[in-house]
């Protein structure tokens, strides 16, 4: 009897001492992280701390405090960084670190697209398939994109301008979030879809509403999913989920939206009598990716890195891949505008400067007073505009519309990042929001001052080292492949506007407030302005 007991104690203590050695020993003194500056003392045994801080929404106030105080490399669990710092940046996002499981929540339909994939082979080969037509010198040449922007300003933004001033007894002035959103839904789903196949959200109100609904709670949802994996699909197997289910139910119709937009484009590319489809319809992306697709499985076939991911399956493949780009072009450049005619909003003199710079274009897009729409402006001059450009960057600085943390990992053979050796497997991220606040490059960094990007009034190094440090589109492999498509889309609806109206500030509540997370939007998603024909 007795010698048993003493079998049980010392197994207990063995379990007790490998349990200290490997959750407290190891992580605290012998690991190769324990070097780095904590975050919280109990960052290097726990993760509580770090997911309650997200939990809670405080990690860009949180993470920029704390770089400060311990410097660019500080460790926030027992196996998580955070780097704050243009040399470790370089090494991890421009080095190809691969993204962890954290994107998985950005697989649709149960399958991958590029911004999902994480083996850097797969995501290359399908970053080939279609960053083309997202490149600056394919859409400044595009006739289709031209024509499209054309239509979609011309016929549905500048008159939803038009009929609210026609309405001056109406003080209240107009939701301009929920009409950005909807003009860059309708901008990315008809360089995707062609103009006719894709959205119509500027001209359907109430289902764009109901859209930002479901979006919202994909949105505020994902934290479970991507922090916690295994007790998220545990507790929804035992049947007390996590997230509500609703949550799940919008994801679902958001889903189902998309896939009808994919499938009512393919039976148009299958019909017989299809008249031959004029710039306006001509789809884009769709066509680049379905063909891509077809060229890959041709030529490569089971040797491909896309096979089976991408190859088994075309028509869960396109839709998940173009299910992303909606969602990814939409929200972000919708919340770009939204700050950015706030910002304006509040100094009539700055319209003033801006529009005519926008006036200098030749041609303008200044409507004359016949009601005939304006030519289109060159994109490049569009592109050249000093002012247009530095509303648009400083906005895209100081309210990144991604400014929270893009999670990657540390190759398994390990790395150095700055003074540290870091073992593999180790999730590592930077976040817009901190490098974007760094006061050395951006002095009085919570002001909004379009100043610092004007080359009349900063000398060159000064901006090439602003330029450096500026991170809203992430940078490396894994960066935003729609950025170029997004600028120039936002300074033409910045240019639509500004050439002829004046906006002013009816209702901003919630605007000072960004909301603390992946991507950061106002606080009440609402923003009242009025606007005013320029005679
Ligand atoms: C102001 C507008 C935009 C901003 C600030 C923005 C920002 C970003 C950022 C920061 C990333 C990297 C995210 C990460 O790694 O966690 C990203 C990736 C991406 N963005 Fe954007 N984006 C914008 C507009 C667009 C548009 C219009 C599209 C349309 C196609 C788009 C499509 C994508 C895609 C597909 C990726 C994944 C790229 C890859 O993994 O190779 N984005 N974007
Ligand atoms: C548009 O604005 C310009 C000034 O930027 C003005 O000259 C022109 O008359 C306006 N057109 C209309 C139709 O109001
Ligand atoms: C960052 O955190 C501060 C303080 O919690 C909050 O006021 C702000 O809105 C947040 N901004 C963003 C972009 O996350």
């Amino acid at each position: 009897m007795a010698q048993s007991h003493d079998w049980v104690g010392a197994a207990a203590a063995a379990i007790a001492a490998f349990l200290t050695y490997r959750y407290i020993i190891y992580p605290a003194v012998l690991s190769p992280l324990a070097r780095v500056p904590s975050a919280h003392w109990s960052a290097p045994f726990s993760r509580v701390w770090i997911l309650w801080i997200r939990f809670v929404h405080r990690e860009n106030s949180t993470l920029h405090s704390t770089h400060r105080r311990l410097g660019p490399v500080i460790r926030v669990g027992p196996s998580e960084l955070s780097i704050n710092d243009l040399d470790s940046v370089r090494t991890v996002y421009q080095g190809g670190f691969e993204k962890p499981a954290w994107y998985s929540v950005f697989d649709n339909y149960g399958v991958p697209c590029m911004f999902s994939a994480r083996p850097g082979a797969e995501h290359s080969a399908r970053k080939r398939l279609i960053s083309h037509v997202y490149s600056k010198s394919y859409l400044q040449s595009s006739t289709a994109a031209a024509a499209q922007s054309r239509a979609i300003l011309y016929d549905r933004f500048l008159p939803i301008l038009e009929d609210s001033v026609a309405k001056t007894q109406t003080p209240h002035g107009i939701d301009m979030y929920s009409i950005f959103m909807a003009a860059t839904m309708d901008f990315i789903a008809a360089y995707i879809f062609g103009l006719g196949n894709g959205a119509n959200f500027l001209g359907d109100k109430a289902y764009r509403e109901h859209f930002l609904e479901l979006y919202k709670a994909r949105n505020d949802y994902g934290y479970y999913d991507q922090e916690m994996p295994w007790l998220t699909k545990f507790c929804r197997k035992l049947g007390v989920p996590l997230c509500p289910k609703w949550a799940d139910g919008a994801n679902k119709e958001l889903g189902e939206w998309c896939w009808r937009l994919c499938v009512k484009m393919e039976d148009a590319q299958e019909s017989e009598c299809r008249p031959h489809a004029g710039p306006l319809d001509q789809p884009i992306v769709w066509s680049a990716l379905v063909s891509g697709l077809r060229n890959e499985k041709a030529k490569r076939g089971q040797a491909s890195v896309l096979y089976p991911t991408a190859l088994s399956n075309f028509k869960l493949s396109v839709a998940s891949e173009l299910f992303d780009h909606v969602l990814a072009g939409q929200e972000t450049a919708g919340l770009t505008l939204t700050y950015l005619s706030w910002r304006l909003s509040q100094s009539l003199e700055l319209q003033a400067q801006l529009r005519a710079e926008l006036l200098s274009l030749s041609p303008n897009m200044r409507l004359p007073k016949d009601g005939t729409p304006p030519a289109m402006p060159d994109p490049k001059q569009l592109d050249s505009l000093p002012l247009l450009h530095a509303v648009v960057t400083e906005t895209l600085r100081l309210h990144a519309p991604i400014p929270g943390a893009q999670p990657r990992q540390t190759p398994d053979s390990g790395c150095r990042i700055g003074p540290y050796a870091v073992p593999g497997g180790v999730r590592v991220a930077a976040l817009a929001y901190t490098l974007h606040r760094d006061e050395t490059i951006f002095p009085d960094p919570e002001e909004w001052d379009h100043t610092r990007w004007l080359p009349s009034c900063v000398g060159e190094e000064d901006r090439k080292r602003r330029n450096r440090q500026f991170w809203a589109f992430s940078s490396g492999g894994r960066m935003c492949i729609g950025s170029n498509f997004a600028m120039h889309e936002m300074k033409l609806i910045v240019a639509a506007i500004y050439s002829n109206y004046t906006s002013h500030t009816v209702d901003d509540d919630g605007m000072e407030k960004q909301s603390d997370g992946y991507t950061g939007r106002p606080e009440n998603e609402r923003l009242f302005l009025r606007f005013e024909r320029v005679v």
